[in-house]
C-alpha cells in the first residue's frame, strides 16, 4: 500500500483552504489529547495564500505553537526571511495570539545559534500536530538541499539531533532546519505544491530512490504517512 496520498484541487484557492482545514483538524485533535499544539510550516513562495486561510480560522490560538521547517539565516528585516512571511499571512488578527518560535538568532551563523535553537525546539511539545512541508525544483524540502553540505546528517532517520545547520550553492544564504525525524515523526505530514512544474519534479522524486540528487525522497520514502496537496 503506498504511503503517499495524492490530493488534487482544481485552483490555489480551494488548496489553500483544504489544507487549512486539515491543519486545523490536526491541532483540533492534538488541542483535545493535550491542551497544546504546535505546528511547523514551510516558507517560500507558495504558502501565502494557505497562511492567509489558517488565520481566519477560528481556533484557541494562545494554545497553539507555530515555527518553520526552516529558515534562512537573515533576520525578519529581509525579505527573504520566512519568519517575516508568517508574521504577515498567518500571525495576525486572532491568530497573533498563537507563540511563534523563530529559528532565527541574531548571531553571525546558523552553527552558532543551533544549540539554543535546539533547546526550544525540544521544549515544544512534540510531536507537532502538522508539517507542511514545501519542495523547491530541484527537489530539495525543508533546507535539505542537493549537496548540502550538513544533508546525509539532516535527513538521517535515526539521527539525534532536532535540527541542523545547512550550506548549499542553491540555498542562497545559510540555512537552519529541523531534521528529518523531527519532521516524520509528526501526527499529521503534508507536502504543499503548485504548478505542472512541481508535480513533474514530484513524479521524478517518487520515481527514484537517490536522496542526494532530490532529498525530498528521505521523506517520499520514509513509509510514513505523506498528504500531498496540489493544484495546477
Ligand atoms: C524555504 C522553504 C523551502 C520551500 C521550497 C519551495 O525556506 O525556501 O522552506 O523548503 O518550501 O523551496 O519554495 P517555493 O514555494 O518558493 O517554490
Amino acid at each position: 500500500m503506498s504511503t503517499i496520498d495524492f490530493k488534487s484541487f482544481e485552483t490555489r484557492e480551494a488548496l489553500a483552504e483544504g489544507l487549512a482545514q486539515a491543519v486545523v483538524d490536526a491541532i483540533d485533535a492534538s488541542l483535545l489529547k493535550h491542551g497544546k499544539a504546535a505546528i511547523a510550516l514551510s516558507g517560500g513562495r507558495t504558502p501565502a495564500l494557505f497562511f492567509d486561510k489558517l488565520s481566519a480560522r477560528r481556533l484557541p490560538w494562545a494554545d497553539v505553537i507555530v515555527t518553520l521547517v526552516d529558515e534562512r539565516w537573515v533576520p525578519e528585516t529581509s525579505e527573504r526571511s520566512n519568519a517575516a512571511l508568517l508574521r504577515q499571512h498567518l500571525l495576525k488578527g486572532a491568530a497573533s495570539a498563537a507563540e511563534f518560535l523563530p529559528l532565527w538568532r541574531p548571531l553571525p551563523t546558523p552553527e552558532d545559534g543551533l544549540d539554543a535553537v535546539e533547546a526550544a525546539v525540544a521544549d515544544l511539545p512534540l510531536p507537532f500536530s502538522a508539517v507542511v512541508l514545501g519542495m523547491g525544483d530541484d527537489g530539495h524540502t525543508a533546507s535539505f538541499f542537493p549537496g548540502g553540505d550538513r544533508l546525509a546528517a539532516a535527513t538521517d532517520p535515526a539521527g539525534a539531533r532536532l535540527v541542523d545547520s545547512m550550506r548549499a550553492p542553491a540555498a542562497g544564504e545559510p540555512r537552519i532546519t529541523l531534521t528529518l525525524p523531527v519532521l516524520l515523526a509528526a501526527d499529521r505530514l503534508f507536502l504543499h505544491m503548485e504548478g505542472q512544474g512541481k508535480k513533474g519534479v514530484f513524479d521524478a522524486a517518487l520515481a527514484g530512490r537517490d536522496v542526494g540528487e532530490m532529498p525530498v525522497r528521505s521523506v517520499l520514502h520514509s513509509g510514513r504517512a505523506v498528504d500531498v496537496v496540489w493544484c495546477p
